[in-house]
């Protein structure tokens, strides 16, 4: 196979669309008589409705109808409880399935009109009245109530807390060197630029095209085929670009239920959109209470890991995700207890967001590292190195690959390490406090089964196909690299088209697994077509005829035989002697499950911060950062180095700025706007530094794909408040870290 485009920093192969606005997102596509919907959402956290007054909305000019609890549609719902890909346990939020209130910003009408503002000032003109009842939305007032989350499909991938292990509460007790810590996180919301909208193109009985903001098209499919009762081929859901992500398009949010509602009943194209309030009215990152212990003996060696969270779900469904499971992953110990609970309360169901638990958990352990390195007299990167590992302990699995190490040295050498001095408060630059700060990261490498279709037409052009997304991650970019090698063609003749549920199959995308996925789908689909070409060419030239699989180069000019005792035989002419002037092959990319099965896969990175610390106003500034990653092949460094990036800039972002704040008495987020939901700006980010340690693993797929994405945020913050400690002798263990908690 050539490596002509694979490990390139090829240039997005969307860029151009993107930046030049011809690349359409779900809410830009318009159709003849498209209706436009708005939805009124609840102002209470918990009740019941008594009245919806609309008869002011419904006298706006253009309303078509209005939409709640009391007219919706009965044919909506299934009675079966299959829900989406990535439905925690429990039953889904059904948008006005009854009169009852579950959450502040809950769906409760919506209004279909002409036009687009016809609908949302109608909406603005809606008056409900409730039955309030008493509600809980604070975590920290029911800590004592949490439970075991229940367990389901979705936590397949989301596997609990490993047993305990010695007597963790009783060594660490007795440890000589402790470090111990409670860490505080709040709520956090996905606000990408693109915010949810759905264009429902009504096709005729039963038939519908959808436009959506979405991370996988055909579980959008199989939701509102299921729910609407649809035959699934006549559901089509499109989602070619989508504006950031993270998570949130994971699931099906509430704007596409509603407006294929209305499309079905109307007869008619509609489309839905939310605004950026109501996107603080679904899903959020949970608020978390974690607790670590861990002891150490007196040369360093870590001997007990405690470590539980507490994390909020919804009345309706138990949303889990891995908090606890971290440690023992990075660190050996002989004893350990970790512990994940939930408490249910009157809030929309928490949902992924980027990195998933890693983000949180790993703030917990990497801070109480430090802590545990300082209390042992230790250089924090020395403990790390000392307490080391290249097996997972929770499974007794060694790692596939496991480039840490070098991941320290080159970073540490990058950052200047060596000049820090360890003591807190030790450094300064001109009047504020100078921190120093490491941590490291940890994610796993998986892989889902899923298909792509490679297509050969006689003009020489290769197009392969999966229903798989590109959420800015560069799917697009980095499959038509794979492709091109994989058929030994020039890119400039290799097109990959993703979004469709037409496409092929392919899970969520998500979770750092798409590429490894994907690209193991896109080899196979090349690999079948190989194999096609062969048997064409067998046909056609006597040469090729006795020719077995290997004897064949795959290349720009055709098939050439290795021994070279013919001339080459190129696509286009093997394509042209077909019928269908067009060869295809579509296959499955499985994981190789028996390789796989022996290892823990998992990608790792070091971080290193520094920050500044003006003392006076408790203001932090990061002033630098360098994070080496190791996550097996890079399949194009400049695209990873952006999802790299982003994550950095998302962990200054989660450290120092972002909470979505609640006003307890209304259960209601009070900053639900870009305005006041703070995020960094540009001013914010100085000096990132992305370093890539290339790891050859052969252990979890093919190509060597471990997967980029959540590694690049989750050892960030933990890195920061590690700095923020050195500047300043403070822990911070409350995110985000802000002026009022430092001064
Ligand atoms: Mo992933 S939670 O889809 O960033």
């Amino acid at each position: 196979m050539q490596q002509k485009y694979i490990g390139q920093p090829v240039s997005r192969v969307d860029g151009e669309a993107k930046v030049t606005g011809s690349a359409k997102y779900a809410a830009e596509f318009n159709v003849p008589k498209l209706r436009y919907g708005y939805v009124v959402n609840s102002t209470i956290a918990k009740g019941k409705i008594i009245k919806i007054n609309l008869e002011r909305a419904m006298a706006v000019q253009g309303v078509i109808k209005i939409y709640t609890h009391e007219n919706r549609p009965s044919t909506a719902w299934l009675s079966f409880n299959y829900a989406d890909m990535d439905a925690p346990p429990g039953k889904p939020f059904v948008p006005m399935h009854n009169n009852k209130i579950v959450y502040n910003g809950q769906p409760i009408a919506m209004i279909v009109a002409e036009t687009f503002e016809q609908a949302r000032y109608a909406a603005s003109l809606v008056t409900v009245e409730y039955d309030k009842e008493e509600h809980e939305s604070d975590l920290h007032a029911h800590l004592t109530e949490a439970r075991l989350p229940k367990k389901g499909l979705a936590t397949l991938l989301k596997p609990g807390p490993p047993k305990p292990k010695g007597e963790a509460e009783k060594i660490y007790e007795a440890s000589p060197v402790k470090a111990a810590g409670t860490f505080v996180h709040g709520i956090e919301h996905h606000n990408p630029m693109e915010m949810f909208a759905s264009t429902v193109v009504y096709e005729g009985e039963k038939k519908l095209t959808i436009f959506d903001k979405t991370q996988g098209t055909i579980n959008c499919q199989l939701y509102v085929a299921n729910v609407f009762g649809l035959p699934f081929k006549n559901v089509r859901v499109i989602s070619h670009y989508v504006g950031g992500a993270f998570g949130s398009g994971l699931r099906p949010q509430y704007q596409l239920f509603l407006a294929v509602m209305a499309s079905l009943d109307l007869k008619k194209s509609v489309r839905l959109s939310m605004n950026r309030h109501q996107m603080f009215t679904f899903g959020h990152r949970p608020a978390t209470v974690q607790k670590t212990k861990f002891g150490a003996n007196d040369v360093g060696k870590i001997q007990a890991i405690n470590h539980e969270s507490i994390g909020e779900t919804s009345q309706f469904e138990d949303y889990t995700e891995i908090v606890v499971n971290w440690a023992n992953m990075l660190y050996p110990s002989p004893n350990t207890k970790l512990q994940y609970k939930l408490k249910p309360l009157d809030v929309a169901s928490p949902m992924d967001m980027r990195a998933p638990g890693g983000a949180t958990g790993l703030h917990a352990v990497e801070v109480t590292i430090d802590e545990l390195a300082y209390q042992a007299k230790m250089d924090p990167v020395d403990f790390r190195l000392l307490n080391y590992t290249d097996m997972d302990q929770t499974t007794e699995k060694p790692y596939s690959s496991k480039e840490l190490k070098e991941c320290f040295k080159q970073a540490a050498d990058k950052f200047g390490w060596k000049n820090r001095n360890p003591e807190p408060r030790s450094m300064r630059r001109n009047h504020k406090l100078i921190g120093w700060g490491i941590a490291t990261g940890i994610w796993e490498a998986m892989q889902l089964p899923t298909r792509a279709e490679a297509v050969l037409t006689a003009d020489g052009k290769l197009t392969v196909s999966s229903a798989t997304s590109d959420f800015g991650t560069g799917t697009y970019t980095v499959m038509a690299q794979i492709a091109a090698d994989c058929m030994g063609m020039d890119l400039a003749d290799v097109s990959f088209k993703l979004g469709d549920s037409d496409m092929p199959f392919a899970p969520i995308s998500g979770g750092s697994f798409t590429a490894a996925s994907t690209g193991t789908a896109v080899q196979a689909a090349c690999l079948g077509l190989r194999k096609k070409l062969l048997k064409k060419a067998q046909k056609m030239v006597a040469a090729f005829t006795e020719a077995e699989f290997d004897d064949i180069d795959f290349t720009d000019s055709g098939l050439h035989l290795k021994n070279n005792s013919g001339p080459p035989l190129s696509y286009r002419e093997i394509v042209a002697a077909t019928k269908e002037k067009t060869l295809k092959s579509k296959n499955m990319g499985w994981p190789n499950a028996m390789k796989q099965r022996k290892f823990t896969r998992a990608t790792h990175s070091a971080v290193f911060v520094e920050v500044e610390v003006d003392e006076d106003f408790g203001i932090v500034k990061v002033t630098r950062m360098v994070t080496a990653v190791a996550a097996g092949k890079i399949l194009n460094p400049k695209t990873a180095r952006s999802q790299i990036l982003g994550g950095m800039v998302w962990g200054i972002s989660k450290a120092l700025r972002e909470e979505s704040v609640m006003d307890h008495r209304f259960g209601k987020f009070m900053n639900d706007s870009l305005a006041e939901y703070h995020l960094p700006v540009n001013a914010d980010i100085n000096d990132l530094e992305v370093i890539f340690v290339e790891e050859d693993d052969k252990i979890v797929n093919d190509l060597g794909i471990k997967g980029l994405g959540e590694i690049g945020l989750v050892a960030v913050p933990p890195a920061i408040a590690n700095a923020v400690f050195h500047a300043t002798g403070k822990r911070v263990n409350d995110l985000p870290i802000t002026m009022d908690k430092v001064m």
